[in-house]
């Protein structure tokens, strides 16, 4: 189920076939689309159910896109663009159909309206149950996961080839990221089969190559991630500009650290943060504007809360595996080798499991047991109260426990850890870099991800066919 990545040769888009394509949906992307196919050699027919929009069109009114009109207007001229309302007409010699269609949110409850995309694969299906065998699909529009895979295997009628392939074109600077689209990722069905794609589009920069699901989800994520980052930097700037600092200093600084802040770093699906530093410098940004009816800060406010809720979801999902006996953590401190258990959310989820009545135990060489006696000030009373018993250096008690949860990667002990979770039931916490030799010995689960090959594409094929269950299309 892993997605491959691979590098198209330099040559391989110049020298690209002819074909003749259909692109239907012509709103913003479906003509960003004709214009690119344009300029790559293809003979392309818009489709769209909108007379207004292929009146517009022919009449040759300008489009928002820089060089989009003349490209049309000189196609449209030449022959090797045709405009139309008829599926008949526009499909009938294509040997591939990109469907370019809204996908709007629906306004009662903001799930996406799936209408237009399923009437223009039903009208597609018609024309092929009639007039041909088999019809090339590439999905461009941005869906739901399992919406592809739905359209493939035929829940509308049997198209040949479906491929997912997202867009990431901005309005504005479209042909531009057309040409250079920050990533390339082609959701391909079983057979992988993705070389008619590039056949395509003449893509010459390296290819992701994975199920649908990926695909479509890594489309979804970007966005919200864009989101994200515009809404921090606003809150962020709101803070500058009531202590009177220059957000824009602060954030061409940050923005300019590519080894933490703009990077992979933190970016890797795990546990809950903590530390002495996180928790503490983000409360006390908060407190900078604290008791103040301005600015009002809800995403930085609900990181906290966020962040205490993964640590409650991973209480519920202990609950839910009904294990009976000791719980056994491998790791305790915030991260590996340091001991520090300031504001550890392994210790935070340890105290939740034990007043719930498990009985926890933690294994954590690097934490100094005489430290708790001590009690320097910044270790929490609670932590001493509840770790003093529990902590011990020794492997052989972690081999009675019913279940082992692996807060830091078992590589980063001194010990080997793999032999002690031979056969035993464990739960990842840390998305360990072991996890699928641990997977092949013991019985694994990870908090937020799947290890075995094929989990992926049924997992979330399974949410998404729920998810679409419970989509209104109209
Ligand atoms: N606009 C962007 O910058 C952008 C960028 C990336 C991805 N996307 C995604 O691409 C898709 C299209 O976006 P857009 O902004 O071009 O949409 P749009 O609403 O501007 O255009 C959609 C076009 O499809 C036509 N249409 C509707 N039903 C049809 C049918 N059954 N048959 C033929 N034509 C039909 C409409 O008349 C309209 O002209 C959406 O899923 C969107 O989320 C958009």
């Amino acid at each position: 189920s892993k997605s491959i990545r691979i590098r198209v040769s330099e040559t391989y888009g110049r020298q690209g076939c002819r074909m003749k394509i259909c692109v239907v949906g012509l709103g913003h992307v479906g003509i960003v689309n004709i214009a690119y196919l344009l300029e790559r050699g293809h003979i392309v027919t818009g489709l769209d159910v909108s007379q207004e929009r292929i009146r517009h069109l022919f009449a040759g009114e300008p489009e928002p896109e820089p060089r989009v009109s003349e490209l049309l207007s000189s196609a449209l001229r030449s022959g090797r663009l045709q405009l139309s309302t008829d599926y008949l007409k526009a499909v009938e010699e294509a040997s591939v159909a990109i469907i370019c269609v809204g996908t709007p949110q629906s306004e009662k409850d903001g799930i996406p309206n799936l209408s237009f995309l399923y009437q223009a694969v039903t009208s597609l299906i018609e024309i092929v149950k009639k007039k041909r065998d088999t019809l090339d699909v590439v999905l461009r529009s941005t869906v739901p996961p399992g919406t592809t895979r739905n359209i493939a295997s035929g829940a509308f009628g049997n198209f040949g080839n479906v491929w997912y392939y997202p867009e990431f074109l901005r309005e504005g600077s479209a042909i531009e990221d057309m040409n250079d689209p920050p990533i390339r990722i082609i959701g391909a069905p079983k057979t992988g089969y993705y070389q008619r794609v590039l056949d395509i589009y003449g893509e010459t920069g390296p290819v992701y190559i994975t199920e649908y699901e990926i695909a479509e989800m890594v489309k979804y994520v970007c966005n919200a991630f864009h989101a994200m980052k515009v809404t921090f930097t606003n809150e962020i700037s709101n803070v500058c500009r009531y202590l009177g600092i220059d957000s824009n200093r602060v954030m061409e600084v940050v923005c300019s650290d590519n080894k933490l802040n703009m990077s992979k770093a933190y970016m890797r699906p795990g546990f809950a943060f903590g530390g002495s530093c996180l928790p503490k410098d983000l409360t006390a940004l908060l407190r900078l504007s604290n008791g103040r009816q301005e600015p009002e800060l809800p995403l930085l406010t609900n990181i906290i809360v966020s962040n205490d809720l993964h640590i409650r979801s991973t209480v519920r999902r202990v609950r839910s595996l009904a294990v009976r006996g000791t719980l056994g953590m491998l790791g305790l401190s915030f991260k590996p080798n340091t001991g520090d258990l300031r504001d550890s959310p392994f210790v935070k989820l340890g105290n939740m499991l034990i007043s719930e009545g498990y009985h926890v135990i933690a294994y954590d060489p690097s934490v100094e047991l005489g430290l708790l006696d001590v009690e320097p000030t910044y270790i929490q009373s609670d932590v001493r109260k509840m770790w003093q018993g529990q902590l011990t250096k020794s492997l052989k008690s972690l081999c009675e426990c019913s279940l082992l949860l692996i807060a830091h990667p078992i590589s980063s002990f001194r010990t080997p850890i793999l032999p002690i979770l031979k056969g035993k039931h464990v739960l990842d916490l840390c998305n360990d870099p072991l996890r699928e030799q641990i997977a092949a010995i013991a019985d694994y689960e990870g908090v937020g991800w799947e290890c075995r090959s094929g989990c992926v594409r049924n997992v979330s094929l399974a949410k998404a066919e729920e998810a679409l269950k419970n989509t209104s299309y109209s």
